[in-house]
This record gives C-alpha cells, structure tokens and sequence, in this order.
C-alpha cells in the first residue's frame, strides 16, 4: 500500500496522472461505517441502470435504445466515481461489507476493472446505433461480464 501511494505521489509530480485514485484508509469506524455505506449505494445505483439492460438481453423485456443510451450513460458516469468510493480500505475495522481485504492491496487490477465497465458501458451506447438486436445482446452480455470479473475476484 505504502508503495502504491509512493508510485502515485511520483506519477503526480511528474503529471502523468489527473485524477487521485489511490487507495485511501478509513481513520475511524465511523468513517469505515459511511465509506461501506456509499460503496454499497453506489453499486445500488449501478445496479439500478444494469438491470434493465440485463432484463432486455435476457429477452424479459423488449431492447429499448433510448433506454440503453442513457443507462449506458450513468453507467459510464458511475465508473467515474467507481474508484473513488470502491477504493477506501475498510479493513481495520469491523464493518458488513462483501468487500475482500484483496480489494485494497490490488489498485492496479481493479483500476482496469473499473475501465472495463466503463468500456463495456460505451460499447453498448455504439451497439445501440446500429439497430441490430444481436450486437444490443452481445454488448450488455459484455457488460455483465464486467461485473463478474470483479465480484470473483474482490466480492464474498
Ligand atoms: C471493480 C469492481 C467491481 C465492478 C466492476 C462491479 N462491482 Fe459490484 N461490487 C463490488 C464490490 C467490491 C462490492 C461489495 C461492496 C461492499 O459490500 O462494500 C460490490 C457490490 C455490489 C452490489 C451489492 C451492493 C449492496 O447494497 O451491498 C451490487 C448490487 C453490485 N455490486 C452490482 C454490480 C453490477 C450490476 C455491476 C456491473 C454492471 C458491478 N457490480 C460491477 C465490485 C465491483
């Protein structure tokens, strides 16, 4: 961990890095407690605009564009965000979290993570152009495996 922020301070001071990702640590249980509270809500969130896309490609119910578009959208926005509220290590205190103590000493791994479903989001937003049900369905099944490959990995 201590390396990571090294690294990180590094890649600042040489500007090759806008945003502070890195991972930081809850001081308090009180901190830990709300740092779970808003990761927890911000995949509520993600979850919330995931849904109906997975529904739709499940054939629940039927492709809808304008609803791809702008849930691949948040989606997008939301990954923005991902890192900023996935990454505060919770571990030193007795919180409820699915989190794995991995989660925090893998920055690197998650931060492609995060860009996957970022990726998968856009790819979604361009197969919603096309006007062909099977690139929607392969898309949003693209997706899908975005949330996967981190809830194996980083989620009890
Ligand atoms: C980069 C890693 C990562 C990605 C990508 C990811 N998740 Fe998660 N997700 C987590 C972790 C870690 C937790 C556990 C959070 C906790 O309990 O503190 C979680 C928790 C959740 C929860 C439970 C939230 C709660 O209220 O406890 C849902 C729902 C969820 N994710 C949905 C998704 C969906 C849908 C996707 C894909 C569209 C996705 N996640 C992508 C890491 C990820």
């Amino acid at each position: 961990m201590k390396t990571v922020k090294v690294l990180t301070v590094g890649l600042i001071a040489l500007g090759l890095t806008a945003a502070a990702n890195a991972v930081s640590v809850a001081k308090s249980e009180k901190q830990a407690e709300a740092a779970v509270e808003y990761r927890q809500s911000l995949y509520q969130l993600v979850k919330s605009n995931a849904s109906p896309m997975f529904g739709m490609a499940k054939g629940a119910l039927p492709f809808d564009t304008d609803v791809m578009t702008t849930n691949a959208t948040r989606l997008e926005q939301l990954a923005d965000m991902m890192a900023d509220y996935l990454l505060v290590d919770t571990t030193q205190f007795d919180v409820s979290t699915d989190a794995l103590p991995s989660l925090f000493t893998n920055e690197a791994d998650v931060m492609a993570k995060i860009a996957d479903l970022k990726d998968a989001a856009s790819g979604i937003k361009a197969a919603a152009m096309s006007g062909n049900e099977d690139l929607y369905r392969k898309a949003i099944g693209g997706l899908g495996g975005t949330c996967k490959s981190c809830h194996d990995d980083y989620k009890d």
